[in-house]
């Protein structure tokens, strides 16, 4: 019997890119591969760590379009011409709109336990509320802010002086293994999934 081709998949990254990193350690053939990283900014460490591993990079700016629709326009067709089977929005830091979302099928890591502490201070937000215990969410996107169907959760705990930097690393330890289970168990059941639903 023919092994099923990996599963194409495109991360969009803002930041310094190490839920990227992970995912581009453990692509396998017979698995998932990491086919092209996009982003809303230049300068940002994802990139690099894409550009280091021979991965095709792309950047598309909201600054460069009239409106934010035409921005996402360009990054769903950007996104398009790698032709992937799923997307991954791991640390990227600008809301995809309905194009977008109507075209690729998507998911997002968070760091919190959702639906506490959505928007982009997760971290923060739960240190301040006084959890002891919060973590790290895998979900796919659906228009609202970190709300769509939940996929696969971490729990980590908050120790007695944490700071918001060091419960988030802690936090990232967790996604990133969290992460990559979920890209493998999707690729492993991908005639399976569907748009809004987690693994069957
Ligand atoms: C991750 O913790 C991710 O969940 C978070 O940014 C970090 C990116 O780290 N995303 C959000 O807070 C989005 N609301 P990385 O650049 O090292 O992968």
């Amino acid at each position: 019997m023919t092994e099923p081709a990996a599963l194409r998949t495109v991360v969009l990254v803002s930041g310094t890119g190490t839920n990227l990193q992970a995912l581009l350690d453990a692509q396998s053939p017979d698995g998932y591969a990491v086919v092209a990283v996009g982003s809303d900014r230049h300068d940002c460490g994802g990139l690099d760590r894409a550009a280091a591993a021979g991965i095709p990079t792309f950047v598309v700016r909201v600054p460069d379009f009239a409106t934010r629709p035409e921005w996402d326009r360009a990054i769903t067709d950007a996104v398009a011409a790698h032709t992937p089977d799923l997307v991954v929005s791991a640390g990227f830091f600008k809301v995809l709109g309905a194009d977008f979302l109507a075209t690729h099928q998507t998911i997002n890591t968070h760091p919190s336990l959702l639906p506490s502490f959505p928007g982009s201070f997760g971290v923060r937000d739960a240190l301040a509320h006084g959890v002891r215990v919060t973590g790290c969410t895998c979900h796919w996107i659906d228009a609202g802010i970190d709300s769509g169907p939940i996929i696969e959760q971490r729990a980590v705990r908050v120790e007695d002086g944490d700071t918001e930097e060091t419960l988030h690393e802690r936090i990232k330890v967790a996604e990133r293994a969290m992460l990559v289970d979920v890209v493998r168990a999707l690729a492993a059941d991908r005639g399976s999934w569907r748009r809004g639903g987690g693994l069957d």
